[in-house]
Formats: C-alpha cells, structure tokens, sequence
C-alpha cells in the first residue's frame, strides 16, 4: 500500500514517518522535497503528486500554523489550509484514496465549559481557525472516504514546544505570567500519529467509519496549570530554575494578533468509541515528553 505523507517535517508529521511505516510504503514530502511536490502553496503541483503517486492513503500533516501571523497573511494561510486542502481531497476521490487530515479546536467560538462535539457548531474567532474550517469544508464536499481529526494544543519532543519555552523562561527570570483562562488538553504527536495509524487500519476494514473526530488527549488544563506542572517535574529532576513567583494572569493582560478561545475542551467520545480505543490523560504525554528532555544529552 502506497501512503502519501504532506507535512513530514512537522511535530505531527515527523511522528506520523515513523507511526505509518509498519502500515506501508511512507512516500514522504515537504515544502522542500524534489522527487515530488510537497508544497502546498502549489495547488497544481500537489495535485500533479496525488496523479503520480496514487497512493492508497493520502495524510496531510502540512498546514500554516501561525496562528498570529494569519491574521496580517490571510491569502497565504486560506491557499494552504483550505484550497490546497480542497485540492487533495478532490484529487482523493478521484482515485479513490481515503484522505486524512487534522483541523483544531480553534475552529469553535470558546465559549462556555462543556467540552465540544463533532455536530456542535463552529464559529472560529481567528483567521486561522476559519481558514480550518474551510479545509474542513472542502474536504467534506469533495471526497467521502476522509477522516478529518480536530485536536488542540499539539506538543513534540522535537523543535520548540510551550513546555521549553517556560524552562527557558523560568531559567532567565524570577517572576512570569501564564494565561489561566484558556482551558484545553496538550496533545503529544507522538499520540496523534499512533491514532491515525490505528484508524487508517480500521477505515480500511470499515469504511463506513469515516467522517470527522475529536482526537485529544483526556482531561483538560490552563497555560497556568500546564506551567506549575513543567516547573513541578523540573524541580524534581534537579533542572535548574530562577523562577520563584508565577502569576496566573487573564488573557487580557496577553495581547496577541489572534483572539484565543476560552474553552478548547472537545469530547473524543466519538473516537474513543469507534476505534475502541482509549485516549490517555494529557499529563502522561507532557510527563514523558519531560523525562526525555531532562534525561536528553548532547552528544
Ligand atoms: N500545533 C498545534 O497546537 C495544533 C493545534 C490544533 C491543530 N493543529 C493541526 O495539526 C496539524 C499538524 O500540526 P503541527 O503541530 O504538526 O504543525 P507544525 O509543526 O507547524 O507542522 C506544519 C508543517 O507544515 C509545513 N508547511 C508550512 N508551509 C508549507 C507549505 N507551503 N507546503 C508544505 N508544508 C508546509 C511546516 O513547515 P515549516 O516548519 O518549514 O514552515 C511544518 O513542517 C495541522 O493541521 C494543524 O493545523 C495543530
């Protein structure tokens, strides 16, 4: 089976190399590969990949993910998150290949504190979250073998992650300020693409499964919360920290280009349920993403 990979370099897409390679043959590209277009600001290049390869599968693990920067580059943002997208999906149904994709909890307004469904309605409050929402759209017109999943707050071991940056922070400095008021779970890469493997292999028994899902780990936190806890195991492993005074602050004293939601809970009950499977507590992840990072060395 051929699996058409977008997006290899990225925190999900890295994973997603090494989660999908037992399932098939991983053709995988970036913005910078040669052998076949892997750049999503070509529409026609990528559709030309799809034609060539005919892969079986196709995963798009590449987007704009500047959050805050999509609101000054709009045009940019839209033709890789939502034409590009639409692009590979019509490009999907032609030769039958089922086509996986991830959208964002961004796509909701945040309001309120129940965590969201799959029908609840969106009404995103960034030009990011709308131009998911449109990636989301097409792929739903287009194509009907798709699993689109949505998660929230995605962190990797590899490259920069918001766990670094607080103990960078905290390194420098006595006092910081995290946000409280924006609730939702940290969800590992590494889970992400081992969920996608595992539900590729099940669309392909049951195809009738396909649709869109909610893929987060369990339980949800602040900025805030998600801090103490990096501080809490840094400690613990003797990582130097200046930091003596953290400061819960309201969003309000953060300003960003890009409006965040207040309420990032979604329910995976849908995908829980359907690909009998059991999505573990975010603490778990960030714990072990940590363990690695405190125990890494340079060689
Ligand atoms: N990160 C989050 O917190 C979060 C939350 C909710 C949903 N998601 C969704 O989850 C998916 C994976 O996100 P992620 O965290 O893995 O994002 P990421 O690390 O930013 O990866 C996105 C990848 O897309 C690449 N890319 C940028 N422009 C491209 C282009 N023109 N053509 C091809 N590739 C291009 C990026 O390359 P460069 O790095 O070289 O630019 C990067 O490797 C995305 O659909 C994202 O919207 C992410």
């Amino acid at each position: 089976m051929n699996i058409l990979l977008f997006g290899k370099m990225g925190q999900v897409g890295w994973e997603l190399q090494r989660a999908l390679a037992p399932l098939g043959n991983v053709i995988a590209l970036d913005v910078r590969s040669t052998d076949y277009c892997g750049d999503l600001s070509n529409s026609q290049g990528i559709a030309e990949t799809v034609r060539t390869v005919k892969p079986e599968v196709i995963v798009n693990a590449a987007a704009y993910t500047a959050v805050d920067k999509a609101e000054s580059e709009q045009n940019v943002a839209r033709l890789l998150n939502a034409t590009s997208v639409g692009v590979i999906a019509k490009e999907a149904a032609k030769i039958g290949a089922w086509f996986v994709h991830y959208s964002t909890d961004y796509v909701f307004p945040g309001v309120g504190h129940v965590a969201w469904t799959e029908d609840d309605t969106t009404a995103p409050l960034n030009v990011y979250g709308e131009t998911k929402l449109a990636g989301e759209k097409a792929i739903q017109e287009l194509c009907s073998k798709y699993l689109i999943f949505r998660t929230s707050w995605v962190y990797a071991g590899k490259g920069n992650n918001f766990a670094k940056t607080m103990l960078r922070l905290a390194k420098e400095r006595t006092e910081l300020s995290v946000i409280n008021d924006q609730f939702g779970a940290p969800t590992g890469a590494e889970l992400i693409a081992d969920c996608t493997a595992h539900a590729i292999r099940t669309a392909l028994l049951k195809p009738e499964i396909a649709g869109l899902y909610h893929l987060v780990a369990s339980g949800s936190t602040t900025w805030f919360d998600y801090a103490e806890l990096v501080f809490k195991e840094a400690r613990k492993a003797g990582f130097p920290l200046a930091v003596v005074n953290v400061k819960p602050v309201p969003s309000s004293e953060y300003v960003t280009a890009a409006c965040r939601p207040s309420n990032s809970r979604l329910n995976t009950t849908k995908f829980q349920k359907n690909f009998e499977l059991i999505l573990p507590d975010w603490e778990l992840g960030v714990k072990r993403m940590l363990a690695e990072l405190f125990t890494s060395t340079v060689i």
